[in-house]
This record gives structure tokens, C-alpha cells and sequence, in this order.
């Protein structure tokens, strides 16, 4: 049997552009290996991972998260508490005031702003606390996105240790306000957790805590760099964005599943969610290379969504063609249970977006700038806004 070739997936190299890095890998080989374990780069390879969670477990973290480091059955019940939070009638439900934060975060902006800071984090924050009942903490939770990225990309754990503490603490506050409050804690998501109930009782602190911070880590980063990508593709691709202004203009019935398909192939040719871990608990093959119980393995879905074998050219827009082998949300019971939310979110800020502006071009004095691990995508996107 070869031997797995070798990488360094954090080397300036490659964190120059990570995206063409794994195009170029994944037409070498299927895996590559580093001193982190071993990455896993075509479509149907992570599609097997990702849908055999009794060999690839997702317990490879030192760290229990709920329900993300959850393998079935124990994931399963702690699953369905979560996917009720995010049904159909609560997002619509959700929408008018998410489209009045979207509404006033454009109407604030300049003719000049950066996608992802100036409009991604901004819409992203007020979405978020406005949706857990926190609002006032905007500050404090943009202050902690940023050191909690730092921290992961540092891969240092006393790092990653502080900044998880400091997110309890953040927590625990809004927990205890509403513990004190009693019967008056106001009617939001975060009182309902502390009455949630798993296996007839009720979450621990540190379950709700974790629950939590999935969501605001889920939340907050993803969307404003999805936002990053989606700009940058509209300013980039003037026919695809003034097709889908018209879309937003309309406001046709099926325009906020126009959308919606839009913004996952976007997505898809430009997957800012990089990777996330398993660990392999019994022999196993993966791209026709063995693998040994205690390897860790990263399902890498921007190399994924990207594989020619699947999509032909990766860069080509085709929303319809492409949509059943998307994997912007994942497969398998860890499929993205936010995608509700996320698709309203950015449907909602896209056409107000399109709808405030005749065109969206790029700064021709700024160059977007490349987002790294662990995130990808991009961390500047500079536009103009012609209103
Ligand atoms: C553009 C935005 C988003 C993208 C691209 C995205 C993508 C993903 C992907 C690929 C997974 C699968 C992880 C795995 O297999 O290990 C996942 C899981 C998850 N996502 Fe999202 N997500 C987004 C937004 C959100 C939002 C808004 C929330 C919640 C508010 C959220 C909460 C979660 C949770 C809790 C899991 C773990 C589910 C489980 O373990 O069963 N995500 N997400």
C-alpha cells in the first residue's frame, strides 16, 4: 500500500491561497497527510466520511460540544432539541426583524465599505443577539469572535482555554438574568434552553453553555464570511448580480429560493467553512489508503464542493445543476442544523443589499484580502456602493 503524501496545510504557502492549494492536491491524491492528520479532499470520500460517523467519529475533540463532538445514539436526542429551534414557522417568524436590522445596517453604510467587516460582522452581530435576546452585548461578542479565531488558528490549547472561558462567562451572565427573572425572562431562545429537556432532564449549565457557543461561533463568523463571498462573486460577476437584483426588485414568491440556491453555489465554489474533524475508530480505507483507529481526519468541503469529478469546472455558476451534490451544509446526522437560519439571514441582508444599490463594484483602490485557516473565503472585500 503507498504511503499517504505529505503536506503542510498551515505553511505560508499554502494559507497564501487555500483554495487553489486544495484544487492542486486534490488532482494529486485524494488525502494528504500532516502532522494534524489526514485531510480528506474529494467529493466522494467526504461524502463516506461524513455518512459513517460509527467509523469516523466526531468525538476527536478534548473538548465535549453539544451536539457538534456527539456520535449517534448519545448525538441523536441532544440533535432533535436543537433542530426544533430552528423550524420553518420560527425563522419565518424571525424574518420582519432580521430585514429591519438588514434594512438600517446597508442604509448605515458608505458608498465605500468592506463586505465582510463593515457589513458582514455588523449585520451578522445584531442578527444574532437580536435572535438569543442579547442585545447590548454586540461589543463584547465581535471582541470575542476575533480573539476566539486568533486562538484557533494559534492551535495553542491554553489559548483556545482562555477564550472558552471567557465565552462561559458571557453565557452564564445572560443565564443567570433570566434565572433571576423567573416567570418575567423574556420569551427568547436562550430562556427555552433552560427548560429544554434531553433524556427527561434537564441541560446542565455546561450543556447550555456549549449549545450557546456553537451557535454564536456558527453564527456570527460564518455569515459575515459567507457575506464576504457573496459580495465579492456579485461585484466580480456584474451579469449574475444584476440578474439577481432583478430577482430582489420583484419580490416574486420563489425570489427568496432564487436566492437561496444563489447564495449555496456561491458558497460552494468559494466554501468559506473549511474542515471539520473526525477521528477513526476502527481500520478503515479511505481513497483507497489505509487508515489506523486514532487518526485523525479533516473533511475538507471547500476542496469537496470544488471536485471537477462532480461539478466539472468548479468556477462555473449553475445553481440548478449543482444543487444536489452541494456540500456547503454538510452530510450525515451532522448536516448543518443553522442552515434555516443562516439562508434567511443571508437571503434577507442579499436583497436589501441588491434592492438599496443600482451596482456593486470592487474598490478599484483596495484589493480584497484572503481569509486563513481555520477559516476560509475572504477577511477584507472593499466595494463600492452606487445607490
Ligand atoms: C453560512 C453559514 C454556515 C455554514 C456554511 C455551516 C456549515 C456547517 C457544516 C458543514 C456542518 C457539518 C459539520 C460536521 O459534519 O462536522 C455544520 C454543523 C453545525 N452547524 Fe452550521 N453552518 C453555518 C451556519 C450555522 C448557524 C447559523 C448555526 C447556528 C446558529 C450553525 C450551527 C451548527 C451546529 C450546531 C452544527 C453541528 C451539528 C451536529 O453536530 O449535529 N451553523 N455547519
Amino acid at each position: 500500500m503507498a504511503e499517504i503524501p505529505t503536506w503542510a496545510p498551515l505553511s505560508e504557502e499554502v494559507l497564501a491561497d487555500q483554495r487553489a492549494h486544495y484544487d492542486e492536491r486534490r488532482r494529486a491524491c485524494p488525502v494528504a497527510r500532516s502532522p494534524r492528520g489526514v485531510t480528506v479532499l474529494r467529493h466522494a470520500d467526504v461524502v463516506a466520511v461524513a455518512q459513517d460517523p460509527a467509523t469516523f467519529s466526531s468525538g476527536a475533540s478534548v473538548f465535549r460540544s453539544v451536539p457538534n463532538t456527539m456520535d449517534p445514539p448519545e448525538h441523536t436526542a441532544y440533535r432533535s432539541l436543537v433542530d426544533a429551534f430552528f423550524t420553518r414557522e420560527r425563522m419565518a417568524a424571525l424574518e420582519p426583524e432580521v430585514r429591519r436590522i438588514a434594512r438600517a445596517v446597508v442604509a448605515g453604510l458608505g458608498d465605500r465599505t468592506d463586505a465582510v467587516t463593515g457589513l458582514g460582522r455588523r449585520f451578522a452581530v445584531h442578527a444574532q443577539t437580536s435572535w438569543l435576546g442579547w442585545t447590548g452585548q454586540e461589543d463584547r461578542l465581535v471582541r470575542w469572535m476575533s480573539a476566539n479565531h486568533d486562538a484557533a488558528r494559534s492551535a495553542d490549547r491554553g489559548r483556545t482555554a482562555a477564550v472558552a472561558a471567557e465565552f462561559d462567562e458571557l453565557v452564564a451572565e445572560q443565564v443567570a438574568l433570566r434565572r433571576a427573572a423567573g416567570d418575567d425572562a423574556p420569551d427568547d431562545p436562550t430562556t427555552e434552553l433552560l427548560h429544554a429537556v434531553v433524556d427527561g432532564r434537564p441541560l446542565t449549565d455546561a450543556e447550555i453553555v456549549s449549545v450557546l457557543r456553537n451557535w454564536t461561533a456558527g453564527d456570527l463568523g460564518s455569515i459575515a464570511a459567507s457575506l464576504g463571498v457573496v459580495v465579492h462573486f456579485l461585484a466580480s460577476s456584474p451579469e449574475v448580480q444584476h440578474e439577481l437584483r432583478q430577482v430582489a426588485l420583484g419580490g416574486q414568491g420563489s425570489a427568496a429560493d432564487e436566492l437561496a440556491a444563489a447564495v449555496d453555489e456561491m458558497l460552494r465554489i468559494d466554501d468559506p467553512f473549511l474542515v471539520n474533524r473526525r477521528v477513526v475508530t476502527r481500520p478503515a480505507q479511505v481513497g483507497g489508503f489505509d487508515l489506523r483507529p486514532g487518526e485523525r481526519v479533516y473533511l475538507n468541503w471547500t476542496s469537496a464542493n470544488r471536485d471537477e469529478s462532480v461539478f466539472g469546472d468548479p468556477d462555473a455558476y449553475r445553481p440548478t445543476e449543482n444543487a444536489a451534490q452541494n456540500l456547503v451544509w454538510g452530510t450525515g446526522v451532522h448536516v448543518c442544523p443553522g442552515r434555516p437560519l443562516a439562508t434567511m439571514e443571508l437571503v434577507v441582508v442579499l436583497t436589501e443589499l441588491l434592492r438599496a444599490t443600482r451596482q456593486v463594484v470592487p474598490d478599484p483602490d483596495r484589493r480584497p484580502v484572503r481569509e486563513t485557516y481555520p477559516v476560509g473565503g475572504w477577511a477584507h472585500v472593499p466595494v463600492v456602493l452606487r445607490r
